[in-house]
């Protein structure tokens, strides 16, 4: 499989040759030299990194997440039991109900019993009925099913500080209050300790069109009221650039007094609107994935800048946050109509997206504190997709479950030589004696043969995990749930080097037991 050529080059050589890949076709195959050096830390990947989003839009929770405790399709208290299953361990962290959701939405919809909720219209993405049957008792039990945090996202556009400080009550003070009185009525006596509270929601837009200098005034008024009920020291996230906006970012926070938040959240789509999902070209993808290397000097630069104007005090610096990322490709008109706003299909290409921003995740630990794919379910870069009873893995999923190893771990520095778009990606942690490597060929049409060296360590055996498809369009379908799935790599190792081979629009993954 490996070809041993790759041993033999100096750093930067490549040669190239015809291989043939594991499925019998050939492609053109170049070397490539990378490395990893053990004693370049970056930042530990903290779990919240790979965390997730599920917004009241389309059937991400109604249908999806959600389908009701009467409903027939198999379910945990109303919660669909098989995304239960598929899901749990993989959910560090779970932001709700928007979005754009969460800046019309009032929370005290959503509590009491279901029967007697009231019926609200969700203007925002299609102006149906929301019945609020998925409430904050709902997401909850959902987040104790996933094992994961709740990130709640408040109302400052068409809410008030006061909606949203009664939230907090309700949600994290013990007891005693009316308000804490009225969680424990509801079912819920002990406390839910959220941690992760939303001001607002993309506030330059759907969340009350404000410039940046507008929506520190009402931040400030807002959070004036949050306070660590019960506790629990929330950490406040303040709505962030779209983009690189630095415009946004530099009225923000030079109007920013008093307490401020302990997050930053900045919104990173990559858009690829020329066309649906199944039907990407070359030069679509090569469009589409030019995002990330923008994706990864946003980060750099809007750390840099919350660095200058609000320089680390004595609780650290503030937290930036990819809040919101994934792809947002051309929507097709039926699909919409038939499973909701924003569904799109998730291909061999949005696996190579997911992970290339997984990848920048890693290699910039040290400067973010949380990143959210958008959405979880049927919604965008979604991790599953359901109907009715069906309900399939996409590649995103497989690629969130070839990704967690890095969990935890401490990132190191990597180089492979040859930035951009459609270049070989790299990310690698470690924990002690476990080295984990994640690479990504999104090349379409080359194989490349990668050699790896290992700065300050030796391997003691390595395993591997790939996922891949020749074709970009192939996805998991209702109908071929099965399309695409994980396969053993073969991973070469001796003294100090790693070597694989990776076919046109690959993900892998490797484990390597360090000496
Ligand atoms: O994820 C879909 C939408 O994209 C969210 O509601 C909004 O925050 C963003 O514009």
């Amino acid at each position: 499989m490996t070809t041993r050529r790759g041993f033999l080059l100096g750093a930067g050589a490549a040669g190239a040759a015809i291989l043939t890949t594991r499925r019998g076709l050939s492609s053109p195959a170049t070397d490539q030299k990378v490395s990893i050096d053990l004693g370049k830390e970056t930042g530990t990947i903290r779990p919240e990194l790979h965390g997730h989003f599920a917004e009241h839009l389309g059937s991400c929770v109604y249908g999806g997440l959600w389908v009701g405790k009467t409903s027939k399709i198999p379910n945990i208290n109303g919660h669909r039991k098989q995304a239960v299953e598929y899901l749990r361990g993989l959910v560090p962290v779970l932001r709700w109900p928007g979005g754009c959701f969460a800046d019309d939405y009032h929370w005290r919809d959503g509590i009491g019993p279901a029967a007697k909720r009231p019926k609200g219209v969700n203007i925002t993405w299609g102006m149906y009925t929301e019945d609020n049957s998925f409430g904050t008792h709902e997401f909850m039990e959902l987040c104790r099913l996933l094992d994961a945090q709740p990130y709640l996202a408040g109302n400052v556009g068409s809410g008030t500080p006061e909606e949203l400080r009664n939230w907090m009550e309700y949600c994290n003070y013990p007891k005693g209050s009316s308000l804490s009185d009225e969680r424990a009525a509801n079912g819920s006596p002990g406390p839910f300790n959220v941690k992760y509270w939303g001001v607002g929601n993309e506030n330059w837009g759907c969340g009350g069109n404000m410039s940046g200098d507008e929506y520190a005034t009402q931040y400030r008024r807002f959070a004036n009221y949050l306070r660590p009920f019960g506790g629990t020291a929330p950490f406040l996230i303040a709505c962030g650039p779209n983009g690189n906006d630095k415009v946004w970012t530099e009225k923000f926070w030079k109007n920013m007094r008093g307490n401020r938040p302990s997050g930053f959240a900045m919104h990173f789509y990559s858009n690829g609107r020329r066309n649906t999902a199944t039907h990407f070209t070359v030069d679509n993808m090569r469009e589409q994935l030019a995002s990330f290397p923008s994706i990864e000097a946003a980060i750099i630069e809007q750390r840099a800048l919350i660095d200058t104007l609000a320089p680390p005090n004595q609780r650290g610096p503030v937290g930036l946050l990819l809040d919101e990322w994934g792809v947002w490709d051309q929507m097709d008109p039926a699909e919409d109509k038939k499973y909701g706003r924003l569904f799109q299909q998730i291909t061999m290409r949005g696996a190579v997206a997911a992970a290339l921003g997984l990848n920048i995740a890693h290699r910039q630990a040290g400067k973010l504190v949380m990143t959210n794919i958008a959405q979880m379910v049927n919604v965008l870069h979604a991790l599953l997709l359901t109907e009715e009873d069906k309900c399939v893995r996409t590649t995103t999923y497989y690629v969130y479950d070839f990704m967690k190893a890095h969990l935890g771990q401490m990132s190191v520095e990597t180089e492979t030589g040859a930035p951009g778009a459609m270049e070989l990606s790299m990310s690698a942690s470690r924990k002690e004696k476990d080295l984990t490597i994640t690479l990504v060929n999104p090349k379409p049409d080359a194989t490349v043969n990668v050699t790896c060296s290992i700065a300050g360590g030796t391997t003691g055996g390595a395993t591997g995990r790939i996922l891949q498809d020749n074709d970009l369009n192939a996805a998991n379908t209702f109908t071929d749930p099965n399309h695409v799935t994980p396969k053993v790599l073969k991973v070469t190792s001796q003294g100090s080097m790693v070597a694989v081979e990776l076919p046109p629009l690959s993900v892998a993954t490797i484990q390597v037991r360090l000496a």
